[in-house]
């Protein structure tokens, strides 16, 4: 049955579902307080990254970031096709890099449970290491090769979601100021900061890092904090054969780099706690130039030409939001994605939209239930918690 579905924010999620919603026939809107994009999913490095990004086990959430990687190459041809627009979707794959025997015995043991879940990762070192990636600083002692991972560049990618939204006949209303939920136990009525209603069967709630605020209006605890990133790009000219400096995605312990299409070496990204606050700061670019230096000596030279920075939603056990409130169902979360969402766009719209359609998602799925933070006696007390664990999660950044 086609439905009115609401869509509270028009970042990577908001999109991606709005653009699911609407291929199986629901007629969704989305509105967004600024610009489509305008935060985390335009400051995003754009890596596709399941195994990279997860190194403990393989968890729900590694499973969920699996299953969105496997649908990447369809989802973003459809994008392609529905919007008529390009964005770089690179296959470089990807090397995780150990400079001490400790480090080697951890890549180790993420190796063999990795290659039990579609991974074909080796560990390289030496002369076949310094063939993958030249320029690598002659101090690392191995790395893991992980070849099935991706890049994209973020914010052409949003561009292209968002055109797709639009000429799918999804309705977008941007720069609408916050918008608040008006009545969701009935009719689902929103109201812009100007005093204009929308109003819905559904409401999906996919508002980032500002997801949090909702706790008061649903009466529930929504442990969804802001962990700002900072991140910078170098000028990477290929040398005149045509090599690029940087051929992989490069991770260590400290961060990561990613070379672009567009002659850009992109490194990222700190973990800040600094509440709302997107600025970037010269101690924190500082912190990421000193770190690049130890991975790619040539960096030495250089000095990043662009800094930005964007707030990732972070939840308290690490997993997103996705699913419904309560048992009505019309209320829909899709947020919390941390430093996945770009990577999780398409397997979170097609869990969205298989809640709306009323299908039984797979048994692990339900591990992402937002109702899951109820142990918690109240919303006070749920505060209590999270201020001790941002206050042991990060540095202040600045
Ligand atoms: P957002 O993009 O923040 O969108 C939420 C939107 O909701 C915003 O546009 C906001 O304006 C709007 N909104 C909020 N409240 C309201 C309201 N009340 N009314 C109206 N609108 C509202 N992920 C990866 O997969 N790979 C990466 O390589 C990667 N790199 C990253 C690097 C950095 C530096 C950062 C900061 C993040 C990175 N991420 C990466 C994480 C990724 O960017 C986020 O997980 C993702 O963008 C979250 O998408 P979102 O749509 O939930 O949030
Ligand atoms: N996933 C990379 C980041 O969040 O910085």
């Amino acid at each position: 049955m086609s439905e009115r579905v609401v869509i509270l924010g028009g970042g990577v999620i908001g999109l991606s579902c709005a653009l699911e919603l609407s291929r199986r026939g629901h007629r969704a809107t989305v509105l967004e307080m600024n610009r489509c994009g305008g935060q985390a999913s335009g400051a995003a490095a754009g890596m596709l990254a399941p195994y990279s990004e997860n190194p403990e086990s393989p968890d729900p959430f590694f499973r969920l970031c699996l299953e969105s990687l496997r649908l990447y190459p369809e989802w973003q041809s459809e994008v392609r096709r529905l919007s008529g627009l390009t964005f770089e979707y690179t296959n470089s794959g990807s090397l995780y890099v150990a400079f001490h025997e400790a480090d080697l015995l951890g890549l180790q043991s993420r190796l063999r449970w990795q290659r039990e879940h579609g991974s074909s990762g080796t560990i390289v070192e030496g002369k076949s290491l310094m063939l993958l990636e030249p320029l690598l600083s002659r101090k690392a002692i191995a790395a893991l090769h992980t070849p099935e991972e991706s890049h994209l560049y973020a914010p052409d990618y949003v561009r292209a979601l968002e055109r797709a939204c639009r000429n799918a006949g999804v309705d977008i209303h941007e720069r609408l100021g916050e918008v608040s939920v008006a009545q969701w136990e009935g009719e689902i009525a929103l109201k812009s900061a100007d005093g204009r209603t929308f109003g819905g069967d559904r409401l999906l709630v996919c508002s980032g890092a500002w997801a949090g605020r909702l706790a008061e209006t649903f009466g529930i605890p929504i442990p969804i904090y802001p962990i700002r990133g900072q991140i910078c790009a170098y000028e990477a000219k290929p040398a005149p054969t045509g090599a690029k400096l940087v051929e992989h995605m490069v991770f260590g312990n400290q961060g990561y780099l990613v070379a672009k299409e567009n002659d850009t070496l992109v490194c990222g990204a700190s973990e800040d706690v600094a509440g709302f606050d997107a600025s970037v700061t010269e101690r924190g670019i500082e912190r990421l130039a000193k770190w690049n230096k130890q991975l790619f000596p040539f960096l030495e030279r250089m000095t990043p030409f662009h800094r930005w920075a964007g707030l990732r939603p972070s939840t308290q056990d690490g997993m997103p939001l996705i699913g419904p409130l309560d048992e009505s169902g019309r209320v829909l979360f899709a947020a919390g994605h941390y430093r996945n969402g770009i990577l999780l766009s398409p397997a979170t719209a097609k869990l969205a939209a298989d809640y709306a359609d009323g299908k039984s998602p797979e048994t692990f799925c339900r591990a992402f239930l937002p109702n899951r933070f109820q142990r918690y006696a109240g919303v006070n007390s749920m505060r209590e918690e999270t201020d001790i664990w941002l206050a042991k999660l990060g540095s202040d950044g600045r």
